[in-house]
């Protein structure tokens, strides 16, 4: 028996590709989800072994996990270790019909729903094909089914986005009320669709982004959220999303599925993104393996942990840390350590990058 906590499982699956998406996705391929599943489960027999007695959290994400429909869902849900804090899968609205919302629901499952904007131009702008009415009618199928935990994905600074496109998405979050809003700021990955057509004005809106955090976070604060990561806010400690703190703090994770990564005792691995490949024989499937030295994982600790309201423990960075662009940054009222603790603030926060790029000593940087 081993002693990794989470487990993270990839579902490509996808009705269409957005724009501005570079995750591990797959369309078409419909009749392939039993297959996929299937192999998901041989997967988790050969590679579960690194799991301890008790898995604290399951992540489903995609992709798009409710593609699967609620039987193939279902029994994906049977085959994957109970876990003992929180299971949480990824939805896209228009595959929460009753029956998955009422699956859901009985089975105590977090819920991820990508509602992204509410503006139609912006999402015409982003490829997205589900409407907001589509968000809405999903919203109210989850709370029926009293799933334990709703959060609801908005993202911002989407080219022509104005300030009060911001303030009316997020006003109608306010009016839905999720448990949990994941705001994340437009990334035009390179390669995708997104950067060829829109990279130049994304590049040229700095100073509207700088704003619109600003508002996001304002906002969501006045509506009642806490601001507990970067991208993160909960109304109450009960909803944090306790999957991804584990990321955040640097804890072993195992990943199944095409594309997934895992890190697990020093090593990540990268299982490629061969869908036929991994159907065949998910043991065989082939994969990177990189080797996580000291050094590079106290990097990842602080670039991770300062996301974070909590910090990070100035004994668990000690090796990478140049202390004198932090007392700099303690002096310029940015970042406090209180308890032996980074913490930084709004304004630090706001500026993680540059916070973190100042604060790795030049070896690790
Ligand atoms: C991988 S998607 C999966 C969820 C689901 N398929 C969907 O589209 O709603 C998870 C979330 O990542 C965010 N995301 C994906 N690509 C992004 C990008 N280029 N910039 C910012 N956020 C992005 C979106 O908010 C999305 O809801
Ligand atoms: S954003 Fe979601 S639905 Fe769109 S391609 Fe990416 S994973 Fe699929």
């Amino acid at each position: 028996m081993g002693h990794v906590k989470h487990l993270y499982v990839h579902v490509p699956f996808c009705a269409h590709r957005c724009g501005y998406c570079d995750f591990v996705t797959v369309t078409g391929n419909d009749d392939r989800h039993l297959a996929y599943v299937d192999a998901l489960v041989r997967e988790l027999e050969t590679r579960g072994t690194v799991l301890a007695d008790t898995v604290e959290t399951v992540y489903v994400g995609g992709g798009t996990p409710s593609k699967l429909g609620p039987r193939l869902l279902a029994s994906l849900l049977d085959a994957l270790p109970q876990a003992t804090i929180e299971t949480t899968v990824e939805c896209n609205p228009e595959g929460v019909d009753p029956e998955m919302a009422q699956l859901l629901g009985e089975r105590g499952v977090r819920v991820s729903l990508g509602a992204q904007t509410f503006a139609a131009p912006l999402l015409a702008t982003l490829e997205r094909q589900t409407t907001p009415e589509q968000v809405r009618a999903a919203v109210a199928l989850l709370r029926e089914a009293r799933v334990p935990s709703l959060s609801l994905d908005l993202i911002y600074g989407i080219p022509g986005e104005r300030e009060s496109d911001l303030a009316r998405d997020l006003a109608v979050f306010e009016e839905l009320g999720p448990d949990h809003v994941s705001a994340y700021e437009l990334e035009a990955k390179p390669g995708t669709r997104f950067s060829i057509h829109h990279g130049a004005e994304l590049e040229a809106q700095g100073e509207l982004l700088e704003r619109h955090m600003d508002l996001v976070i304002d906002s969501l604060g006045y509506s009642g959220y806490s601001w507990y990561e970067i991208a993160s806010f909960a109304r109450g400690p009960e909803h944090e999303g306790q999957h991804n703190r584990a990321y955040w703090l640097g804890n072993d994770y195992l990943g199944l599925g095409i594309g997934a990564v895992s890190t697990v005792s020093g090593a990540r691995r990268v299982n490629a993104p061969k869908l036929a490949a991994y159907i065949e024989d998910p043991a065989a499937v082939p994969a990177t393996i990189e080797l996580i030295d000291e050094r590079t994982r106290q990097t990842e600790r602080l670039m991770l942990g300062l996301r974070l309201a909590d910090g990070v423990p100035i004994a668990e960075v000690a090796d990478v840390l140049n202390r004198s662009a932090l007392e700099r940054l303690v002096q310029i009222g940015i970042a406090t350590t209180t308890d032996d603790t980074i913490r930084l603030d709004r304004r630090g926060r706001m500026l993680l990058h540059d916070c973190v790029a100042d604060l790795l000593d030049d070896d690790a940087a």
